[in-house]
């Protein structure tokens, strides 16, 4: 038995922040952000709610897509880095939301690269661990650690969440996984205040240290050459030539990385799904957005070999080679 995904969901909320907006609050334009990034807007989920909330509708759409009954789920795992609250896990809530019990369900993180280390995680759980099948939901509401009073990051992000059951499959769907990281890098991109290091004060609140940091132009080469790296070892390793993967599921950081990444890897930009004009940067939820975008377009058929691949904080960069099953 193999194992594969086998329903997709995604869901974005309905609340709309576009450049013009950011005009108004910061000094950038939308001709700015359009010609350094791509993004033209994004989601922003609204006061009182979180990802779980986000988490759950993805999921039941993931659920329906599959055909399958929610009790069939054995599982659920989340990535995000914008939990609900530091505890209990954002899963343990969406399990709740879902009206189910008695199963395991926790969150991971490996931030934008989430959705594509539980991709390998719930391989496990399915073909080690005895389970058949399970949800993988990655969940943002980066509106939360957004500082709108710092334009270098504040134009990036956007809330949003996406899923996918996996399931024990005759045929194999999730063939491979490259998962990498590297600590040393961690000052490039992270939130310095309010948790066990510099727990919520007045200073830290005071230095907007409950917001994200970022590195942003380092960061740029960097994600150009990891991402190219995590797709050439994943292609390597299963003797897949490029001409053979019919679309990539690029993270949706930055329109000029994707581009960049297009050209190193010598794969046409056409063959890359974008979507970042409609949603910016959304973390681990980027990449199963499009994918549910992609299946739902047609872009992804019975029988397609799709390639994800990601970067973020950690930093951590991963790529899966998948074959559509459905
Ligand atoms: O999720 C994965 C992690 N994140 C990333 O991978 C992000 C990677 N980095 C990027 O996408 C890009 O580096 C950015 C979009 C963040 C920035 O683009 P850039 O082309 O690297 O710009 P820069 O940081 O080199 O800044 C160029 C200029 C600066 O002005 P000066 O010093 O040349 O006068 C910035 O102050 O652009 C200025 N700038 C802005 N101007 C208008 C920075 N942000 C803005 C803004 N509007 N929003």
């Amino acid at each position: 038995m193999g194992v594969a995904i086998i329903g997709t969901g995604s869901y974005l909320p309905y609340l709309k922040l576009t450049n013009f907006d950011l005009e108004n609050m910061v000094d950038t334009s939308d001709e700015w952000i359009v010609t350094r990034t791509g993004i033209k807007e994004r989601r922003i989920c609204p006061k009182g709610k979180g990802a779980s909330d986000l988490g759950l509708e993805a999921s039941l759409m993931a659920i329906k897509d599959a055909g399958i009954k929610k009790d069939e789920i054995e599982f659920i795992i989340c990535a995000t880095i914008t939990p609900d609250m530091y505890f209990p896990s954002t899963a343990c809530i969406i399990q709740k939301k879902l009206g189910l019990e008695n199963i395991p369900s926790f969150d991971f993180q490996a931030a934008c690269s989430g959705f594509i280390y539980g991709m390998e995680i719930a391989k496990g759980l399915i073909s080690g661990c005895g389970y058949k099948k399970g949800l993988v939901v990655a969940t943002e509401c980066m509106s939360r650690l957004t500082d709108y009073t710092d334009r270098s990051t504040c134009v990036l992000l956007g809330d949003g969440a996406g899923a996918a059951v996996v399931s024990e499959n005759e045929e194999n769907g999730i063939i491979d996984s490259y998962l990498s990281s590297n600590g040393k890098y961690e000052n490039l991109l992270f939130t310095p205040g309010g948790v066990s290091l510099k727990p919520s004060s007045f200073e830290t609140i005071e230095k907007r240290e409950n917001f994200m940091k970022m590195e942003g132009s380092t960061l740029f080469k960097i994600a150009i050459y990891s991402m190219s790296e995590s797709v050439n070892k994943v292609l390597e390793r299963n003797k897949i030539k490029k001409e053979d993967i019919s679309i990539v599921i690029p993270h949706q950081a930055n329109l000029r990385i994707i581009a960049g990444v297009a050209k190193n890897l010598e794969i046409p930009i056409e063959k890359f799904f974008i979507n970042i004009e409609k949603y910016g940067n959304m973390s681990a939820a980027c990449i199963p957005i499009a994918l549910d975008e992609a299946v739902k377009n047609g872009r992804i058929k019975k029988g397609d070999l799709v390639i994800t691949v990601a970067f973020g904080a950690g930093l951590t960069w991963a790529a899966n080679l998948i074959r559509w099953v459905k």
